[in-house]
């Protein structure tokens, strides 16, 4: 894997003979997760974590993986062993068959260091609460699942749901969550760090809200067509925001994009 953004200096070391890796010291993970690290601001920071194709699908049969190589899945983990949660859309936790996050012990010291449990959170974004309790996203997790929704979520679900040991977050006065008070409603329980893996319904969301601090975007040099939604999906905002290029790697062909919000 090898940096096209910020340029590299000169005297980076080239490759080791018989490596099948262009930048061994960008693939290491210790190095992954230095460039990544969060930056040190005063409250919670959202970063989002998607991949595109090359003509914009988010997706392919409903499934983010025929998009992603290895090189996307090892940024993938890199960025959940920073997090203090990972916070995702209810239909992307029922099609993708979410489950709790795996401790890893790449990021074990890591982790400690920072105060941080084994694994991030999953906070899963639902309306209706209508989720699989009995699965191990539910039943099984390292430190408890949240859902978080609106403060008039059904009755029935709530108590299914609080049967089933999942804490319950309310960020909105409704029935519907609202995008903006979820980073400071996760801040509340000491959860930070904070990276979204969308899905595209609810990352439009945040970045209509303004709550969308960072992108960090995968372009895959694969074509998909068809109907799949972009990375974000939602109505058109009022005025397009901006976002400022940070870093782009490049691995296989596949550009490892990092923007962040532009601030006035
Ligand atoms: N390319 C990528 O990196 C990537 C990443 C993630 C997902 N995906 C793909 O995206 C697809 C799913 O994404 P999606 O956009 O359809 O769905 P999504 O954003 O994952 O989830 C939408 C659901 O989240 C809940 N939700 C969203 N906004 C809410 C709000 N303001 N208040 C309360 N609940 C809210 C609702 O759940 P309830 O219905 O339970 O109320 C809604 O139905 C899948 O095919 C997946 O493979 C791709």
């Amino acid at each position: 894997m090898r940096r096209l953004f910020p340029p590299q200096p000169a005297d980076v070391p080239s490759p080791a003979a018989g490596s099948d890796r262009t930048d061994g010291d960008l693939w290491d993970l210790e190095a992954l997760a230095g460039a990544y690290a969060y930056p040190a601001v005063d409250g919670p920071w959202l970063r989002a974590n998607m991949v595109s194709s090359l003509d914009g699908a988010a997706h392919h049969g409903g499934r983010s993986q025929p998009l992603s190589s290895a090189a996307d899945m090892r940024i993938f983990g890199v960025l959940r062993g920073l997090a203090d949660v990972v916070v995702v859309g209810a239909e992307t936790v029922r099609l993708e068959g979410y489950r709790p996050a795996r401790p890893r012990a790449a990021f074990a010291e890591r982790r400690d260091r920072a105060g941080q449990p084994p694994v991030p959170a999953i906070a899963v974004v639902s309306a209706s609460l209508d989720l699989d309790y009995a699965a191990p996203l539910f039943s099984a997790p390292r430190v408890p699942t949240l859902v978080v929704t609106g403060a008039e979520a059904p009755e029935s679900r709530l108590r299914e749901a609080r049967q089933a040991g999942v804490e319950v977050v309310t960020a909105g006065a409704g029935g519907r969550v609202d995008p903006g008070l979820v980073p400071a409603a996760l801040a509340r329980r000491g959860l930070y760090r904070q990276l979204t893996e969308g899905g595209p319904r609810l990352l439009g969301q945040f970045a209509e809200a303004g709550a969308l601090d960072e992108l960090c975007l995968a372009v895959s040099p694969r074509v998909a067509l068809g109907g799949a939604q972009r990375v974000m999906d939602g109505p058109a905002t009022e005025l397009p925001a901006d976002f400022t290029l940070t870093s782009v790697l490049e691995d296989a062909g596949f550009l490892f994009t990092r923007y962040r919000r532009t601030r006035e």
